[in-house]
């Protein structure tokens, strides 16, 4: 048993790239600090019988900054879930929360590091409220949270998502095709938004912006009417189907949500049925979320692990890093969790977006510029 005091580590929910630029900067700072370190495997299941942790140190963490993934593992199964987003969340058996107090009593840790997004920082709240001592760390790829400006993982997502649609652009023209590439963002388009920008899309379809297939398939008509005969169409996987709800893929739930995924294939279908032209769709799927994180998100999870170490270092347990430009800073867990980001449909990247005549798929892209195509109404 180590005679340094301890700080434990765990990651958390859905994986994402910067989770291991995390878990070595909070590790070396600990051990500067005169700590000891331990990770606990597959989150919080780790925490509770049979308790499973490994040692960390510079040997350990050396290299893992550009690593995807998490060296300690995670899960968004299993016996700690909790409900993202607003509304009523999950309680945890108290029976389990005093089994993690007694795991943090018998390795006698000064604090617990959990890394995780609004389901995970809401398990880390709980358990604040039962007097363990965790320090929260956002992390997810859709950047949904409220009170952080960005997420670590988000960027890689974006440079995925982006990469994607680069490759689909070449292919798209030379077959004159309408490609369709889903990307993540349950709750938010952010990826969708930012990937479709950075990558040339022509049409943006996110959960924030109701939209018609009439839209969708108007900007399709202009864009051929102007001899550009080939179209790009991100859909974020949480972008509502017209007249309809969220699109699932099966019947798997993740932390008490429905598997998302099927949106690109029937806006693809719709669009072909409709105008009778070539669509191809793909999924990007996990791709967007395995996979070196960019030199962003090394900075920024580099950023969170030391800043979380500092908080545990100085006793303000319950609270959550964040990164609040141009300082990463810190708020409590429970004035954190819950609150959402969603994409503002009136914001300055959807109105850039419009500028350059990016469709949303909604009547506002007729008063930037189109509008005059004539499109079929119904299936031909
Ligand atoms: O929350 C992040 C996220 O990537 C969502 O965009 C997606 O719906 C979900 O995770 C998928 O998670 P998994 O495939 O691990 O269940």
């Amino acid at each position: 048993m180590s005679r340094r005091p301890t700080i434990g580590i765990l990651t958390s929910g859905g994986d994402c790239p910067g989770l291991n630029a995390v878990i070595r900067a909070s590790t070396k700072s600990a051990i500067r600090l005169g700590y000891d370190c331990i990770g606990f495997l597959r989150g919080y299941e780790g925490l509770v019988e049979p308790v499973n942790y490994m040692p960390l140190n510079a040997q350990n963490t050396a290299g893992i900054l550009l690593q995807g993934g998490t060296i300690l593992g995670s899960t968004n199964r299993g016996r700690f879930t909790a409900l993202v987003g607003e509304g009523e969340r999950v309680r945890i058996d108290p029976a389990l929360l005093e089994e993690v107090a007694v795991t943090v009593r018998q390795l006698a840790l000064t604090g617990l590091i959990c890394v995780g997004g609004d389901g995970s920082l809401g398990i880390a709240q709980q358990l604040h409220e039962y007097g363990i001592p965790v320090v929260g760390v956002p992390k997810t790829i859709d950047n949904d949270l409220g009170v952080t400006a960005f997420t670590f993982g988000f960027d890689s997502a974006v440079a995925a998502a982006t990469d994607a649609l680069d490759r689909l652009h070449t292919t798209a023209a030379s077959h004159e095709r309408v490609m369709v590439l889903e990307v993540m963002g349950r709750h938010a388009g952010w990826i969708a938004l930012h990937a479709g920008i950075a990558g040339g899309g022509d049409v943006i379809l996110l959960p924030e912006i109701p939209w018609t297939f009439e839209n969708v398939c108007r900007k399709v008509v202009e864009r051929d009417a102007v001899g550009k005969r080939f179209t790009l169409i991100v859909v974020a996987e949480g972008a509502r189907a017209p007249g309809g709800g969220l699109v699932h893929a099966g019947t798997g739930d993740c932390a008490g949500q429905v598997k998302l995924g099927g949106i690109g294939e029937i806006v693809g279908r719709e669009v072909e049925a409709r105008l009778g032209r070539e669509v191809r769709t793909v999924v990007l799927g996990h791709l967007q979320r395995g996979g070196a994180p960019t030199p962003f998100d090394r900075m920024l999870a580099t950023e969170f692990g030391a800043h979380a170490t500092r908080l545990v270092h100085e006793g303000r347990f319950g609270e959550m890093v964040c990164y609040r430009p141009p300082d990463i800073s810190s708020v409590t867990i429970a004035a954190a969790i819950g609150r959402l980001s969603t994409v503002d449909p009136h914001g300055s990247a959807v109105q850039a977006a419009r500028a350059l005549g990016i469709g949303f798929g909604d009547d506002e892209d007729s008063c930037f510029g189109g509008g005059g195509a004539v499109v079929p109404s119904r299936k031909v």
